[in-house]
């Protein structure tokens, strides 16, 4: 069974899927050809529909995804150079959230989106766990704490430099800089074998990062209670995820308390050219 069907009436035999088929396991072994899947192809086919997605005509089904299962995409939905930098401009760390908790299908909703972004040879490596429950999330950040101790105790250079006597002095005396006061910590989390992992998880969080304004939620980076999920063997197995999974990255997400007026200045970046 060959992995592609091509409508041999829909098909105008431009070649288009042959070209951009990042594996090119699609050939046209004539100019009035209809293309057809190399031998073996099914193999190295990473279903990331490409040859759905650029084929004008409609012509293409991938037995993972047919061409009329595909959204079209909408021009005029996709905004110009000054909207995007506006809002990446606009993006912001959040660290005050409203005492509200985030509806699951909001959630799950704004992990769908993000769930779009790429990765390597698209095995979309990224799984996601939501700490719903705050006070399932105050045990977690009170590991994050106990290894803030060692930390400071063990590596005190490294302690200093991330400012963590304040924030275990905070976390005493019941304010948690830690996680903000959000309501929810989603992480992205996936096998530590598989090299595609890593940087993917990274990569889908920073497209959730993006998302979240559109959900009406606020987001800041975790960064101490993903350091914490990685190195602390106790939140660790307190997390218990899947056997030999690693979490790469750790977002905290609510209702943000308060809107920004102004976009802050930042660094010139450095760019260098050859
Ligand atoms: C990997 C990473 C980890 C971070 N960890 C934290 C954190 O633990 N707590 C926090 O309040 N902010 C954290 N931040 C947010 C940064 O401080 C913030 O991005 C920076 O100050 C710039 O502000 P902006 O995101 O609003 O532009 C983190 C950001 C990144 C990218």
């Amino acid at each position: 069974m060959s992995l592609i069907a091509i409508d041999e009436e829909k098909c105008k035999k431009d070649g288009i899927c042959t070209r951009v088929c990042p594996v090119g396991i699609i050939e046209q072994v004539e100019e009035d050809a209809v293309p057809r899947m190399v031998q073996e192809g099914e193999e190295l086919c990473i279903a990331c529909g490409h040859c759905v997605a650029a084929c004008p005509h409609g012509a293409l089904d991938h037995y993972r995804m047919k061409s009329a299962e595909c959204t079209p995409v909408e021009p005029e939905k996709l905004p110009g150079p000054d909207t995007v930098e506006h809002f990446l401009r606009s993006r912001r760390s959040v660290r005050t959230y409203k005492d509200r908790t985030v509806e699951k299908d909001r959630i799950e909703n704004l992990i769908q989106s993000a769930s779009h972004a790429p990765s390597g040879h698209n095995r979309q490596p990224v799984h996601w766990h939501v700490i719903h429950n705050r006070d399932r999330l105050d045990a977690l950040i009170s590991h994050v704490a106990d290894w803030m101790r060692y930390m400071i105790a063990e590596q005190p250079e490294a302690a200093r430099m991330m400012n963590m006597e304040r924030v275990v002095a905070a976390h005493e005396a019941g304010i948690d800089t830690i996680c903000r006061g959000a309501p929810h910590v989603i992480l992205a989390h996936g096998l530590k074998q598989d090299q595609t992992s890593h940087a993917a998880c990274i990569i889908a969080m920073a497209h959730l990062d993006l998302a979240a304004p559109s959900f009406g939620l606020g987001t800041c980076w975790a960064g101490f209670f993903n350091a914490a999920a990685m190195f602390w063997p106790p939140m660790k197995e307190d997390l218990a995820l899947p056997g030999g999974h690693e979490t790469y990255a750790a977002m905290m997400v609510g209702y943000p308390k308060y809107r920004y007026h102004r976009l802050p200045l930042r660094k010139t970046p450095e760019i260098s050219w050859s």
